[in-house]
C-alpha cells in the first residue's frame, strides 16, 4: 500500500469512494475546495495497486489539526487501510500538534480505531448530524507544555 499527498486528478476517485460511503456525502466541490484551493487543508491518499482506496482530509491551523473527513472505500474497510492512512498522517502533524475530530456515536469502529491511537473523548452532543445522530468529540493532545 501507498501513502501519499492527494493532487486534483485524485478528485473524481475520492468522490466516488465519498458516495459510497457517507449516506450524507460531501459535494465534488467540497472535495475539490480541501485538494485545490484551501489555504489551511492536507488531504491524503491510500493506494492499493496503485488505486485509491481511501482519504483522509485535516485542516491544519497554528499547533491546531482537525480530521475533517476520513474513509476507506466500502470493500477494503477492516483490512488495515485506515489505521495505516491515520499513522502516516499524524506522523505528518509531527508531535507539536493537538488532534480534534467529530465522529457519529454509533460508529463504534472509528471510535474504536480513534482510541486505539490515543483519541480521548471531550464533549458529545445528541442530534448533531442531520440524520439526528448524536457527535462525540475526540481530540489527542500532543503538545507537552512544560512548567513555567
Ligand atoms: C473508520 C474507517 C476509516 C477505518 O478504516 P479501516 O480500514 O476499516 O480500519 P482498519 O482495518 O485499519 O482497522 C483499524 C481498527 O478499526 C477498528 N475497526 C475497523 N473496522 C471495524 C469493524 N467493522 N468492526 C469493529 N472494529 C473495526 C478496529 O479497532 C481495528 O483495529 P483491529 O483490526 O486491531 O481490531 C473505515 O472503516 C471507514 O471508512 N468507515 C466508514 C467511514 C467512516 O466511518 N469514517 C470515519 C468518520 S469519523
Amino acid at each position: 500500500m501507498n501513502f501519499r499527498q492527494a493532487i486534483s486528478k485524485d478528485i473524481d476517485s475520492i468522490y466516488s469512494i465519498e458516495k459510497r460511503v457517507f449516506d450524507d456525502s460531501w459535494s465534488y466541490e467540497s472535495i475539490d475546495y480541501e485538494i485545490t484551493k484551501g489555504k489551511h487543508s492536507s488531504a491524503f491518499v491510500v493506494e492499493k495497486d496503485l488505486i485509491i482506496i481511501g482519504y483522509i482530509f485535516i485542516r491544519i491551523i497554528f499547533n491546531e489539526g482537525h480530521i475533517i473527513n476520513f474513509a476507506i472505500d466500502t470493500q477494503f474497510q477492516h483490512q488495515g487501510f485506515g489505521k495505516f492512512l491515520l499513522k502516516k498522517s499524524l506522523a505528518i502533524l509531527n508531535g507539536n500538534t493537538n488532534v480534534f475530530l467529530e465522529v457519529k456515536e454509533a460508529n463504534l469502529p472509528a471510535i474504536k480505531l480513534y482510541s486505539d491511537f490515543g483519541f480521548e473523548e471531550f464533549n458529545r452532543k445528541e442530534n448533531y448530524y442531520s440524520d439526528g445522530s448524536g457527535v462525540i468529540f475526540m481530540t489527542k493532545k500532543n503538545i507537552k507544555y512544560g512548567v513555567v
